[in-house]
Order: C-alpha cells, then structure tokens, then sequence
C-alpha cells in the first residue's frame, strides 16, 4: 500500500496514529541531526522527520534530494509549540519516519519547482510537467477544472444536450486561416479541423435537439498574441425559438454565477450594462472597452467645425469627427509621456495627438492652445468638465480612425495611471455589430461570420448598402476582453444566400462551400442562436494571469510550438508520401 492519508489530511486529532504516506520531496532541511522534509503530493504537504534514532532510515534521509519520490510510514506526533505553522492543513503535525522507500529518484532540476522565480517560458514548455508541478499551475489548472465542471453541470440541468461532432471537418472558412488534414484515401482531398463547431451546431439545431451545448476545442492558424492560442477551448452553445435576450440572459447568468462561487472575491456589479457597438466606439474607442475606469469621450466636433486649427475644422470638413478624453490629473504628464501617448495613436492609424491641460499654476497652456479660440476653449472644458490638473487628449480623423486611435490612447493612459482595480469584474454586452467589415484590398468579410441574422429594419438595406446593415449579434465583455460572442443566426435559405451574395460568394462556389446549410434551412429550420466563451480566456481572467498560456496545461508557445513534444516536426518521407503530401519550398 502506497498510502493512507494525503499529504494535507493529518491533524492533532491523528495524532498517535501511524500512517504511510507517498510524495515528492519538496523541502528538505538538515538540521545536523534531524532531517525534516516537506513530502508534497497534489492536495498539500506534511512534515516528516528522519531522527538519527531511527539509524538506517536516517541514513536514507540524508541522501534525499529534491523531488525525489518516496513512501514513509511513522507516527503523528504534535508538533512542539514554537514551530506549529498556522497557515498550512497540515501545521500542527509532523510524521516521525519509521520506514522510508526511495520509489524514485530525481536529476537535478533545470528550475526550482518550490519557488516562485520567474523561469524562461522556453524552460517551462519544455519542462511543462516539471512546470505543472509548481503551485500556481497547479491551482489554475485545478480551478479550470472547477469551471470546467461548473459549466457542464449548468447547461445539464438546465436541459441542454453536450453533443461531440467532428474535428475533421469540410473546408468551410468562417474567418481565419484553417489547418488542413491532407487524406490519404482521395490524394488531394484534405479535411480541416474546426474554427469553430459553429454550422454543425446550427445543424443540431435544424435536427431539432433545441438545447445544445460542448466544451469544444477550436483550431485557428493565426498570429499568435497573449490572448490567442492555435489551439483553444470554447464553450459552445446553441438554442431554437429564441431572442438574444434570451441566449444573453443565460449565458450571463452562469457567468455572474461561476464568478460567484469559483472568484468570490471579484467585485461585480449586478447590473450588466448593454451598449450597441457604435456607442461602444463613440464613448470608450473600442468594441470590448474596459469600464471599470471611466476616460468616456466627449464629441466636439460642432465647437471646433469653424476653428482656425485646420487639424480639427479639416477633419470635420471631410466628413470626420474631433473626439476629446479628459484625463484627471494628466496635467503633470511629461513631454515625453505624451510622445509615446502620440506613438500610441498613430499606430492606430490616428495622424497625431492633439492636447493642452489646465495647470495649477500657470492656467490653460500647452500643446495646441495657441491654436484655438477662447470660445473653443471654453466650449471644450464644459464638453469635458476640465478642472485644475486636467489634460485633454484629442484625435481629428474618420469616425473610425479618431474613435479607435483615442481608445487605444485610453488604454495606455490607463494602465500608466493603474486605473483598473484587478479585484473589479466589469462585464457589459456589446451588441448590433456591423454585419460586414471591409478589407483593405476593398472586398467585404462577415465581421463575425456568414450566418449571423440581420437586423430587421436593416434587411433593405443588404444590396445596396451593406456596410450600413448590423447583425443581431452580441459579445459578451469582461474588463476589456472579448470573453464570449454570438449571434441570432438566419434561418430562411433565401436570406443565408443573399448575405453569401454580397460577400461574393456565389453559384457554383456557394453550393460547394455552403449548399449543405442552404439545403438544411429549406427542411423547416427553427429560428435559432447561440454564442461561445472563449473558456481559456475567462479562466486567465479569474486566476489574474496575464495570458492564456497560464491556464492551459500544454499550450503552444508564441511561436505556435509544442516545445515538449518537439511538434510540428518533420515525418518520415514514406507516411508523407503516403498521405499524397508533396513538400515544396523548404528552406
Ligand atoms: P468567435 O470567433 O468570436 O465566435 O469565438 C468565440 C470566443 O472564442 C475566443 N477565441 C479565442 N480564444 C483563444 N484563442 C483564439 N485563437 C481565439 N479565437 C477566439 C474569444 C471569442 O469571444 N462560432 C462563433 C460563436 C457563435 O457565433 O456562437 C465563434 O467561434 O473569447
Ligand atoms: P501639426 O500642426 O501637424 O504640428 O500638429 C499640431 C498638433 O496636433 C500636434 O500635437 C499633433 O500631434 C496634433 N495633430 C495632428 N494631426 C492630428 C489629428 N488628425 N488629430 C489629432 N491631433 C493631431
């Protein structure tokens, strides 16, 4: 028998009792007689004493080195008063060691796993298990468990069906690039792994199983960021005869649940604020803004149309906008702060960054001052109710440029002044996105994907002027991260192949790319929509990590490697051949 207890069970009410106990050796400290050892397994840590009484066991006490792993059997005995340790299950107790098997030994570690310190992420995803082994890891995967296991007991009891469909599925791109599955069976033929399980779960739906749901995972070739993996897990779900108000209400309430009872110690406000994609833009310069901090804007084009400042009365004559964010206390922001400020906006395309402040001692002064009218000034301080410290940040542009560039401006501004309590859980909905988005070579994509449902009143609209047409499509946001999207989808082929028609998918192409779900809306689909988390993305956000790479046990690092495995890696030329695979081009 390996055990009979875990490593943070024992207690003074054991105390007497003798136990086995199995682990790794955590710390070790020799204190020129007595050795004691931290044995830690996956659910805590017990001290445990090798005695220079206990001769031969002693012995194998002081040839332990980290991480080995071994069984001992002893006794409980209380710990004497001065070295009890409050903070930990176990801090009352020790174990004197009767017996000590060595079941396996350990090299030396390339990092330490019972600290903190910062370690090379190549280190770590090499070494992922050695990795996994620290505390921090160890608590997010478990907590990702937890949410895990929260999620599919909601959408269980609240009748939905977990369906598993396929990873190896027919090209049909929703919107980033997709990984292909050459086939062996038909040379030139390839599968690809799944965007997302979006059409088939709209086919559940059309097969008329109402509730669907499935912890799915998703494949994406993209560039890698922080918050994006090739490989990721969606919560996806899927329900007929239903509104967004519907899918929203739902899906918020598992959220502001789990937050409840897996982060209860986040801040969250009950009411959950919805905002149209537009006042989004117009207020905070973004589609998934952060409001745990306000730096809302202020529109001023109208007192600036006639200024003599042609930046500003320019912009507006070509049909822009000025847009204006006040930042309390921004008056003490150096030159050279505001430089990367203005770095900031024109890496968002935005042509500069305007200013002036309103400094203690010397008044309104600074920046474009000299440029505008006492009435402007004026006009401008009561738009943003400028005080004494103030300072005033302003983008002259396209509605798209001047909103984006300045909210990428707040964002920085506000994690340069930390701003943001982390503690705080901001969510809001964002809601009637632009149904399709242009492309700088002038073609059109679907902003979402293709089978998002119209806005009614903008169904007219769909032909002529489609960059004017929104989808019933909503994104669920949590301190300024997209944590969930989705959409009311259509339903009637005749709408499905119009949206395909301005998106220039058309006859022969449409058929062969999408026929399959024109064909399945024609057999009495239901009026159906859904949404999907992204799961990794919420849990970096409960378990306060930086990136998702945190919360996954074996992600791909930001070069989309498997560094452990070694993959992607090169295969023997005949299982290539076989799989009707010419490699050219290799560097
Ligand atoms: P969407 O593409 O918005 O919608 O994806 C849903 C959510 O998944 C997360 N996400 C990612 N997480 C990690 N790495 C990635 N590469 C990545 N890409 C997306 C985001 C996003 O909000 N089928 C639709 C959903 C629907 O309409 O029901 C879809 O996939 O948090
Ligand atoms: P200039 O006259 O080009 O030197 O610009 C004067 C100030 O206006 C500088 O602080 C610029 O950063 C800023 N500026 C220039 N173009 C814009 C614009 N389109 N929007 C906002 N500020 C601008």
């Amino acid at each position: 028998m390996y055990r009979t207890h875990n490593c943070n069970e024992l207690t003074v009410a054991d105390e007497g009792k003798e136990v086995t106990l199995s682990g790794w050796v955590y710390r070790r400290r020799d204190h020129g007689g007595l050795i004691f050892v931290d044995l830690r397994d996956r659910y805590g840590f017990t001290q445990v004493v090798f005695s220079p009484d206990e001769g031969e066991v002693h012995r194998v006490g002081e040839m332990l080195k980290s991480e080995y792993v071994i069984k001992i059997s002893g006794v409980v005995r209380k710990r004497p008063e001065g070295i009890v340790n409050k903070n930990i299950d176990t801090g009352e107790i020790e174990v004197l060691v009767k017996e000590v098997e060595v079941l396996n030994t350990c090299q030396v570690l390339p990092f330490e796993v019972d600290q903190d310190k910062e370690v090379g992420e190549e280190l770590r995803m090499k070494y992922r298990y050695l990795d996994l082994r620290r505390d921090r890891m160890r608590e997010n995967i478990i907590l990702r468990h937890k949410m895990l296991k929260y999620t599919r007991d909601f959408f269980c009891d609240n009748d939905f069906i977990e369906v598993e469909t396929p990873i190896m599925i027919k090209g049909t791109p929703e919107g980033s690039r997709e990984y292909l599955v050459p086939s062996r069976i038909y040379p030139g033929n390839f599968y690809v792994l799944p965007q997302s399980p979006q059409q088939l779960k709209q086919l559940l739906m059309v097969a008329s199983f109402d509730r669907y749901f499935q912890i799915a995972r998703c494949f994406r070739d993209e560039d890698q960021r922080g918050d994006r993996q090739p490989e990721f897990t969606q919560l996806d779900m899927e329900m007929s005869f239903v509104e967004k108000e519907d899918v929203m209400k739902i899906n918020q309430d598992v959220i502001i649940g789990m937050t409840k009872e897996l982060a209860p110690h986040k801040k969250i406000r009950e009411e959950v604020p919805i905002l149209t994609f537009e006042e989004a833009m117009d207020r905070y310069g973004s589609d998934k803004p952060d409001i745990r901090y306000d730096l809302e804007f202020a529109d001023v084009s109208e007192i600036v149309s006639g200024s003599e400042f042609s930046v500003f009365s320019g912009a507006i004559k070509d049909g822009g906008v000025v847009k204006a964010m006040k930042v309390s206390g921004g008056a003490s922001f150096t030159r050279k702060d505001i430089d990367a400020l203005t770095e900031v906006a024109k890496q968002h395309k935005a042509k500069g960054l305007a200013y002036f402040m309103h400094s203690k001692e010397e008044g309104i002064k600074g920046g474009i001052v000299k440029f505008l009218s006492e009435d402007e000034i004026k006009g401008i301080s009561e738009a943003v109710s400028l005080e004494e410290g103030d300072l005033v940040f302003f983008t002259a542009d396209n509605w798209e440029v001047a909103c984006e560039s300045l909210g990428a401006v707040r964002c920085s501004v506000a994690s340069k002044l930390e701003l943001a309590d982390k503690d705080d859980f901001a969510f809001l909905w964002v809601i009637d996105f632009p149904m399709f988005e242009a492309l700088d070579d002038g073609s059109v994509q679907a902003m979402h994907h293709p089978f998002c449902n119209l806005l009614e009143e903008d169904l007219p609209l769909l032909e002529n002027e489609p960059m004017k047409v929104r989808a019933n499509a909503y994104d669920f946001v949590l301190n300024g991260n997209e944590v969930a999207g989705g959409s009311i989808r259509i339903h009637s082929p005749e709408v499905q192949s119009r949206v395909f028609e301005v998106l220039g998918i058309t006859g022969e192409d449409a058929e062969r790319r999408f026929g399959h779900m024109i064909e399945a809306f024609k057999f009495g689909a239901p009026p159906h929509g859904g949404i999907a988390w992204g799961f990794d993305r919420l849990v970096m956000l409960f378990a306060d990590e930086p990136n998702i790479r945190e919360v996954m046990a074996f992600p791909k690092d930001q070069k989309a490697r498997d560094l452990m495995l070694g993959a992607p890696s090169e295969m023997p030329a005949a299982q290539v051949e076989e799989a009707n695979v010419k490699c050219v081009n290799l560097e």
